[in-house]
């Protein structure tokens, strides 16, 4: 046990973390600080996340008109919201989470190939965050890949499973054109019109999908999957297959906050609104800060599918939305932007204090969205 605790106050290089042994206690490198309280989570209620039924998008102009505003009122008051009659197939959805899930089972010489550290490689698979580099552990392998344009990217994909690239691929597809339809009613329920950025985005937009793995962890309320951040994309849209997911709700508690634990029912998507969306609506539509809890016994699979603008394509505040007494609050920035902020910081310790959820500018700040 001398050897252990010794061993546990270092960090782990990948093929070596903790959750990919199955250690059967947390190490101290996976230790939650203090600064990430308040670790409760509100029960898991329905009622409180919003849910939208985007079929209602293609239906009558008031039908419309109707989802837009939900989809406005989500976004200003959590920046996420999930989504029914989406349109994929239950099928396709079940068949991407197989895929997943057998390819954390293959053997780690197998995953061994995928294995970087360079964030800006179109395919990578490590441990945390940023694999030993960073200060604080997470409970997560994952696997990130480009998505779009699919043939450009899909024979770097894992071959194993064998139907990995086929019915990953075919998901990746789907959720890519939702994104689409998502984005022009986003734009549309910001006054810019329905095509504001769908030419940008169809043309050379990105797709990065996440592909997490949570294994079971042996005392989960030490150690957290994911430290409290929001996404660098305009919107994720995230399937799971358990629980896990927790979202800030910045106005509960008259003001302070509070943790809501996202709750899982088969078929349903859940949407974050990412850093590029807040800038987009000048600071109306907040992205998501959210982080994920861990589970004893089952291994938790989450897809996130991150949808931005071109690698160096610069999203701005829109003179529309800028006037004398209303001016532009953040500066242009490209995805390429995030990868450099990425390699440059820590972000387990710094985006995922407390004291960014006290303080949304900082935490802009600290990206490089605003001076
Ligand atoms: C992410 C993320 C959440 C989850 O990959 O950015 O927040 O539930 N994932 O795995
Ligand atoms: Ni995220």
């Amino acid at each position: 046990m001398e050897n252990e605790k010794g061993e546990s106050s270092s960090t782990f290089k990948m093929d070596n973390s903790a959750q990919e042994r199955s250690l059967p206690y947390v190490p101290d490198c996976y230790a939650v600080p203090p600064s990430y309280e308040p670790r409760d989570a509100l029960d898991s209620n329905s009622e409180i996340v919003p849910t939208i039924d985007i079929s209602r998008l293609k239906s009558s102009d008031d039908e419309r008109r109707g989802v837009i505003q939900e989809l406005s009122s989500a976004c200003q008051r959590f920046g996420f919201f999930q989504i029914v009659n989406h349109g994929i197939n239950q099928n396709i959805l079940d068949d991407a989470l197989e895929v997943a899930h057998g390819f954390f089972e293959l053997p780690a010489k197998e995953k061994k190939k995928f294995m970087s550290n360079d964030v800006y490689a179109p395919v990578r698979y490590t441990t945390s965050i940023k694999d030993g580099l960073d200060k604080i552990q997470f409970w997560r392998i994952f696997l990130k890949h480009y998505a779009h344009p699919l043939h450009r990217w899909i024979h770097l994909w894992p071959q194993n499973p064998p139907e990995y690239r086929e019915k990953m691929g075919k998901f990746c597809e789907e959720v890519r054109s939702l994104s689409l339809e998502i984005m022009g009613a986003i734009t549309e329920s910001l006054g810019l019109g329905r095509d504001n950025l769908s030419s940008r985005m169809d043309k050379n937009g990105m797709q990065v999908m996440a592909v997490n793995c949570y294994p079971p962890c042996p005392e989960p309320t030490a150690a957290l999957g994911l430290p409290p951040h929001s996404d660098y994309s305009c919107i994720t849209i995230l399937l799971q297959n358990l629980t896990g997911l927790e979202i800030f709700h910045p106005s509960a508690h008259g003001g302070s906050g509070r943790w809501v634990l996202v709750p899982e029912v088969k078929g349903v998507l859940k949407v974050h609104i990412g850093d590029h969306v807040e800038v987009l609506s000048n600071g109306l539509y907040k992205s998501v800060i959210h982080k994920v809890t861990l589970n004893e016994e089952k291994t938790r699979i989450s897809l996130a599918s991150l949808h931005s603008l071109g690698m160096d394509d610069k999203m701005s505040v829109p003179y529309q939305l800028v006037n004398n007494e209303n001016p532009a609050r953040y500066r242009e920035s490209s995805f390429n932007d995030f990868l450099d902020f990425l390699v440059k910081n820590d972000i387990s310790q710094g985006e995922g204090s407390l004291t960014l959820l006290e303080s949304r500018t900082d935490r802009v700040k600290k990206k490089g969205l605003i001076e």
